[in-house]
């Protein structure tokens, strides 16, 4: 049932490492064979190294079309309530809370725009938010728990939803896609939507070494941040901090509702 579900995150992000692993180590045998310059074959090692240690660490570290596990238990310990994804995609972070907490409602929104198309889409199929809906349904079924689930077309800084109805939000990787006042609207928007007391978990991208040895200067989310920004901009949009933490490439915080 689970080979069904695909995250659709880029082949190139996954195993571009790998070819560029293949083709050094080429290179590598031609300059050993045709007995090339010592440092010509020692840099060509070097950049077989890299290339091999990085597609091991972006496959198999940050797996970003394998499940996500939750990164923290505090996060509705209950394991029942209703929650937000803001940003859900293709669904691998709602999937991440259903599947590990087996009584809790998602509603999964995205705007399934421009943003949606970059990571997943492809221009010439249509209406992007047709498509959207129809690849997060397609695998909230193959894991069963499409029943627990709703889809909601929506911008996160803006949401069509009531105010104080959920117990809890989960964002991944997607509040960091937006510029400072973007991010400042939509952890507002987080706030509102949240019942009093209500969670927060926030996972955004992280520069740590490990996504700074695997792409270097290649790094998406370019915009670099002071390294409390988050938990200032979590505080001055009502929260405070429960719990945070890193895992490879990411910072996750667990905030409530003040
Ligand atoms: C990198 S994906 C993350 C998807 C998913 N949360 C995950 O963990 O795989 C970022 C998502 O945020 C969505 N997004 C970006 N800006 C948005 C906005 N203003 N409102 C709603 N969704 C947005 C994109 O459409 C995209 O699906």
């Amino acid at each position: 049932m689970h080979s069904q579900i695909n995250f659709g995150y880029p082949w190139a992000f996954n195993y571009g490492h790998l070819v560029v692993a293949v083709v050094f180590l080429a290179l590598l045998c031609l300059a050993w064979i045709r007995k090339w310059h010592k440092a010509v074959i020692v840099v060509l090692g070097l950049a077989t190294v890299w290339a091999s240690a990085s597609f091991v660490m972006v496959r198999y570290g940050f797996n970003m079309n394998g499940r996500a596990t939750m990164p923290t238990e505090a996060f509705l310990r209950l394991g029942a309530g209703k929650v937000l994804d803001m940003g859900a995609g293709t669904g691998r972070s709602t999937l991440m809370v259903l599947e590990a907490r087996p009584q809790a409602t998602v509603v999964a929104l995205d705007s399934f725009g421009e943003s949606y198309v970059e990571h997943f889409g492809d221009r010439k199929s249509g209406a992007v938010v047709d498509q959207g809906r129809a690849r997060l349904l397609a695998n909230l079924t193959a894991a069963g728990v499409a029943q627990r689930a709703s889809i909601q077309p929506g911008d996160m800084r803006q949401m069509p939803l009531e105010s104080d109805t959920f117990d809890a939000v989960v964002s991944a990787y997607a509040i960091d896609h937006l510029g400072r006042e973007g991010i400042r609207k939509s952890l507002s928007e987080a706030n509102r939507v949240l019942k009093p007391r209500g969670e927060f978990l926030l996972m955004v991208i992280a520069k740590d070494f490990w996504l700074e040895f695997t792409f270097g200067p290649l790094l998406m989310h370019a915009h670099k941040v002071a390294a409390d920004f988050w938990e200032r901009s979590l505080r001055d949009a009502g929260f405070e901090i429960v719990e945070q933490g890193m895992r490879p490439a990411t910072k996750y915080i667990l905030a409530r509702k003040t």
